[in-house]
């Protein structure tokens, strides 16, 4: 019998979270098992993003995009909330349930867009242009979401600038691809933070054009974090988890995935009888998110079986990241 000390909280029964990858069956190598019956000892729920590796997918309740993970993450019971994902998602969980222990398998999983937007930059920043709206993607640090006015993810971003006040002078931070799409979409214009995904905007203009020419019927879909040279040969343009409800929904046999290629895993079990086909980069095979793939099943069971490494945040940051967190989900549930 494993030894658990739970400094955050004791567990109460397990969760019952919805299972977003499961729509074929799958072979758990022993491993995999392992992780499963340490999960029901511990009480946890394990929730992954997209891109993590096709084995942590497989052993997740859910498996999703930043908004999905998010919401998961606010309404979970499970005492344990174990996040394969990156670090800014682990600390949205934290931030969403201070109670609760939530462990991530690779601590140093971090995100080049949370490295472009330090807090300290964006405090001056918002003290040089004192009426600034901030509104700051998902992908940050808590102490920036704590000076933001609202979060959004790719999801529903356009539904947060939206909803946001019609005269207020808007600053996007930290995604300037992302921002560029969303003033597309809503016609508001807003001042953008200079941040950048470093794999989304590797996808290549001409590649793309090379590929769509030899597989003429298939439709693109690009993430919003690709550059507009990208999204401009996009048939659809959405979040991850919306590319999993285009590619179900389409006619087309074969479609190009313009985002990170952990997706395809889940892609295939769901759409079978499709072709996915993972966008080009020119110069280099770096689609693959490296921060992303810093998670691997043996690291998620050392992680469950040694309660760490956890999250931790002061309560003041907790405190004042969760008000923007929890205006975008009560935004985003809007009709
Ligand atoms: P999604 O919320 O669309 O999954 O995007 C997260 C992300 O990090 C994309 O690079
Ligand atoms: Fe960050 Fe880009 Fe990795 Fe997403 S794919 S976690 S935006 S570095």
């Amino acid at each position: 019998m494993l030894m658990i000390n739970l400094t955050e909280g004791q567990p109460p029964e397990p969760s019952a979270v919805p299972i977003g990858a499961r729509s074929s069956p799958i072979q758990l190598d022993s491993l995999s098992r392992d992780i499963l019956a340490l999960k029901q000892e511990i009480k946890a729920v394990i929730l992954a993003h997209n891109y993590q590796v096709p084995e942590i997918q497989d052993v997740a309740d859910y498996v999703g995009d930043s908004l999905g993970l998010s919401r998961q993450a606010a309404r979970t019971d499970a005492s344990v909330i174990v996040f394969c994902g990156v670090h800014f998602m682990a600390e949205t969980a934290k931030i969403l349930n201070p109670d609760k222990l939530v462990l991530l398998p690779e601590l140093e999983a971090g995100c080049s867009l949370e490295e472009s937007c330090p807090a300290e930059r964006l405090a001056a920043f918002q003290a040089a242009h004192p009426n600034s709206y901030t509104i700051a993607y998902i992908n940050c640090s808590a102490e920036v979401k704590a000076l933001s006015d609202v979060i959004c993810t790719s999801g529903n971003a356009v539904k947060i600038v939206k909803a946001a006040p019609p005269d207020a002078n808007l600053l996007f931070v930290p995604d300037e691809n992302l921002g560029a799409w969303v003033m597309e979409q809503t016609g508001r214009h807003m001042t953008l933070w200079q941040g950048c995904c470093y794999v989304h905007v590797e996808f290549a203009h001409a590649a793309l054009s090379r590929l769509r020419r030899q597989h003429p019927g298939a439709p693109v879909v690009a993430h919003p974090e690709c550059t507009k040279a990208v999204r401009l040969l996009a048939d659809e343009v959405c979040s991850t988890e919306k590319m999993i409800d285009y590619c179900r929904q389409s006619p087309a046999r074969t479609i190009i995935i313009a985002t990170e290629p952990g997706i395809i895993h889940r892609l295939k079990k769901t759409c079978p009888d499709k072709q996915f086909i993972p966008a080009p980069t020119d110069h280099c095979h770096c689609s693959e998110c490296r921060f992303m793939k810093m998670n691997t099943l043996e690291k998620l069971y050392d992680c469950m079986r040694r309660l760490a490494p956890r999250i931790k945040l002061s309560e003041d940051v907790m405190m004042r990241a969760r008000r923007p967190i929890e205006r975008s989900v009560e935004i985003s549930a809007r009709p």
